[in-house]
């Protein structure tokens, strides 16, 4: 009896290393783990290369040449994307995933046209499935990475980031789905170089002219989605390199991908179809404070020193922070505030919108910089249970994921979607620079609401004048 080979200790390895993707998944499904979540997956995955190295089916092991460019790929991408993401602001993390999704997308393209020119040069042709794998990596790859590359350029403002549409463009874009998957299935039975060339630039094409039409709003949702299709070209990749692990990381990639691109259209109360294909944000209809007659109506805006004195004399206060946050980078002093005025008796908490922010988890990652508790948060629907027994709703650099027209009018292109009902509390304080609308490019009501007081300026300004005011109240 012969023992275990190597091939069985690296396929060991590969388990193991899975088993880690998949607990670590289970991490980042919650605020408290998911750092650690976030570690796992980073030591299986250097596990996971660092046992490929010495995998004898990896092709380096058949030339020097290959495990040199390798290694300098390697160095490289390192060098580049090491400094990129220790800098990145929280606010461009959203182009970041993009890019980085595009170049893993674009590799896994790579591979799939490598192995499909390999065998375009063997004599024996390999079977109709193992093309087909690589065809359809290549194809989804390509779709990803230029996709992503739009998908980038729109949230970093390379391009304006308004839907791009023009008449029968939803048609042009199944004719060449259609042209696509007819090059696809001619390439796979004649094993045709130039028939994979033209698959591959429709592809890239196809990538393109999908993501033109969808509004910045929609993007971080389309980002997702364009992960989860990576995650499959990495698969087909597995598939193609005979690697069981490429075939696990990146159906879980795919998987959990299509779950969160579900999740967020959901929380916007929109269907993945609205939002892939409606050019939401095409319209701006914020009228400046002008009413549905013309009319222009007034605001109240208030000093430090007034919603001092409210904040300080409240029951209960609700923080409800927004993108605005994060631009400002004033969670610290969102929670020097509310720690102040707990330390006076005031309960407070802070009610988090699944989509708050520009991505998944935006505000509680914030939070958690800020070293606020977790039990200090409430998802949204346990902070509307509540919301009528709130004094005060201090509303910080958000807006559309407080306006009450997602419940109100049924026009608006967020109807539906669900809110932080703020409107409920009893006094509403929204800190913002000026009137101009959030995301979605609409006016909101509640900033014209009786009951509410604007305070203008940066929130790290503002909040740090009530922390002072709040002080001496
Ligand atoms: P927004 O509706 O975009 O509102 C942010 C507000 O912050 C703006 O009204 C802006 O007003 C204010 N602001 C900006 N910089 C500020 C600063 N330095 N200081 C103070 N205020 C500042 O944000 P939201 O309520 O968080 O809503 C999120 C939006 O993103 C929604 O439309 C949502 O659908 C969309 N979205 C989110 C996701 C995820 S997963 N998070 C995914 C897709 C889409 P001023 O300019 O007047 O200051």
């Amino acid at each position: 009896m012969h023992g275990p080979t190597l091939t069985n200790w690296i396929d060991l390895i590969y388990l193991v290393t899975a088993v880690g993707f998949i607990l670590a998944l289970k991490g980042l499904s919650s605020p408290k783990q998911a750092r650690n979540g976030n570690i796992l997956a980073a030591v299986a995955a250097t596990i996971a290369v660092v046992a490929t190295f010495f995998n004898p089916d990896a092709q380096f092991h058949h030339k020097t040449t290959n495990l040199i460019l390798t290694l300098v790929a390697m160095v490289l991408g390192a060098v580049i994307a090491v400094p990129v993401a220790r800098k990145v602001k929280m606010t461009a993390m959203p182009q970041l995933v993009a890019i980085f999704n595009g170049v893993g997308g674009g590799a896994a393209a790579l591979i799939s046209i490598t192995v499909f020119l390999q065998h375009s040069q063997l004599s024996a042709k390999p079977a109709v499935y193992v093309i087909a794998e690589g065809i359809i990596g290549l194809l989804i790859g390509c779709v990803s990475f230029s996709g992503s590359a739009i998908a980038f350029a729109k949230l970093q403002e390379l391009m304006t980031g308004r839907p791009i549409t023009y008449p029968g463009q939803q048609v042009i874009n199944a004719l060449v789905g259609l042209a696509i998957a007819v090059m696809a299935v001619l390439t796979v039975l004649t094993g045709s170089v130039t028939l994979m060339v033209i698959t591959v630039a429709l592809s890239l094409v196809l990538g393109i002219i999908f993501v033109l039409p969808i509004g910045g709003a929609d993007v971080p949702v389309l980002i997702s989605l364009l992960n989860s299709f990576t995650g499959l070209a990495v698969a087909a990749s597995g598939f193609t390199l005979n690697n069981n692990l490429l075939i696990i990381a990146g159906t879980l990639v795919g998987a959990s991908g299509i779950m969160l691109t579900q999740m967020m259209s959901k929380a916007m109360g929109r269907s993945l179809a609205n939002v892939l294909f409606s050019a939401f944000g095409s319209v701006v209809t914020a009228g400046g404070g002008a009413d549905g007659t013309g009319e222009t109506r007034t605001v109240k805006s208030g000093t430090p020193e007034d919603i001092g004195v409210l904040l300080a004399y409240a029951r209960k206060v609700v923080i409800v922070p927004g993108y605005g946050l994060a631009v400002a980078q004033a969670q610290h002093t969102a929670r020097e505030l509310a720690d102040m005025l707990m330390e006076r008796g005031v309960e407070v908490f802070y009610a988090i919108h699944p989509v708050a922010g520009r991505m998944p988890g935006h505000m509680n990652v914030l939070l958690a910089e800020a070293n606020v508790p977790y039990d200090e948060l409430k998802e949204m629907d346990d902070a509307n249970a509540v919301m009528s027994t709130v004094d005060v709703a201090l509303v910080v650099g958000a807006n559309d994921t407080v306006n009450p027209a997602a419940k109100n009018t049924p026009g608006s292109p967020i109807f539906g979607m669900p809110i932080i009902n703020a409107d409920e509390a009893e006094h509403v304080v929204f800190l913002k620079r000026s009137m101009r609308p959030g995301f979605a490019g609409i006016d909101n009501d509640l900033l014209f609401n009786e009951k509410t007081t604007l305070l203008f300026g940066d929130a790290k300004d503002t909040l740090t004048k009530l922390v002072s005011s709040v002080n001496d109240a």
